[in-house]
């Protein structure tokens, strides 16, 4: 696989069908993980919720590796409880933190605290109790061009999308989705030494196609991503 690089535009990986996509996405996880592991001895991935990513969950969580010197992790979170449908932590546990690969060590977001504002300090040192950079941050995006839970009308977006801010997470009032949210901040997500954006369907690659071009940040919050210098993206899609 080509290496990326910070700075330049991301690279795409594109296939026809959603199973080539997870069979060479969860053998590219895999291998970062296992290179991690044998570099620094311990390896982190942070995850996202929705719906895309189930599969490729489902296919890593298969894969043979040393699990017990892994952390996974979320990059945001909804504010509800663990048995609730649209719980993120729940999608992995399901997904991915199962055979061996429940060995892992999960790096809680959500936590008793009231809300997410309360929660977010837990939260925080949750994420900084673990080495980074992290190694693999796994992005998804919404048709209206969000990423993690940064929302184009949040009133929390200009604060998450500042990087002199030390937080590596933010409290979102999403306004435009369900649930409040905790969310990795511009400055957590970039905190990686690579960062993969997950794409399915035409709809996602246009909305994408359009990210890329000029336009403000706030209208599109993936742009922030994409438009960095600091951390390698690669872009996965398939139909
Ligand atoms: C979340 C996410 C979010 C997600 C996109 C795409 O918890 O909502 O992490 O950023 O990746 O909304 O979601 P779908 O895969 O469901 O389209």
């Amino acid at each position: 696989m080509a290496a990326t690089v910070a700075g330049a535009a991301p690279i795409e990986h594109r296939f026809d069908s959603a199973e080539a996509l997870v069979a060479a996405l969860s053998d590219h996880i895999a291998t970062t993980l296992e290179q991690a592991i044998a570099e620094r001895g311990t390896a982190s991935l942070l995850v996202s919720g929705g719906s895309t990513p189930a599969p490729l969950y489902r296919a890593l969580a298969r894969r043979p590796l040393a699990w017990s010197r892994v952390h996974i992790g979320l990059v945001d979170e909804r504010w509800v409880d663990a048995e609730h449908p649209d719980s993120n932590e729940a999608l992995v546990r399901r997904t991915l933190l199962t055979g061996p690969a429940a060995a892992a060590t999960w790096v809680p977001m959500k936590t008793p605290a009231p809300d997410a504002e309360a929660g977010q300090a837990g939260a925080e040192a949750a994420l900084r109790a673990v080495a980074r950079p992290f190694d693999l941050v796994l992005l998804g995006m919404g048709l209206d061009g969000h990423t993690a839970s940064l929302f184009p009308q949040s009133p929390q977006l200009a604060r998450a999308l500042d990087r002199r801010r030390r937080p590596l997470t933010v409290a979102i009032d999403p306004v435009t989705a369900p649930h409040a949210r905790l969310s990795l901040s511009l400055r957590g997500l970039l905190d990686a030494r690579q960062i993969v954006l997950l794409l399915t369907g035409d709809a996602k690659w246009q909305v994408y196609r359009r990210a890329l071009d000029t336009g403000p940040v706030r209208a599109m919050p993936v742009r922030a991503v994409l438009r960095q210098t600091r951390t390698p993206v690669a872009v996965y899609h398939s139909r």
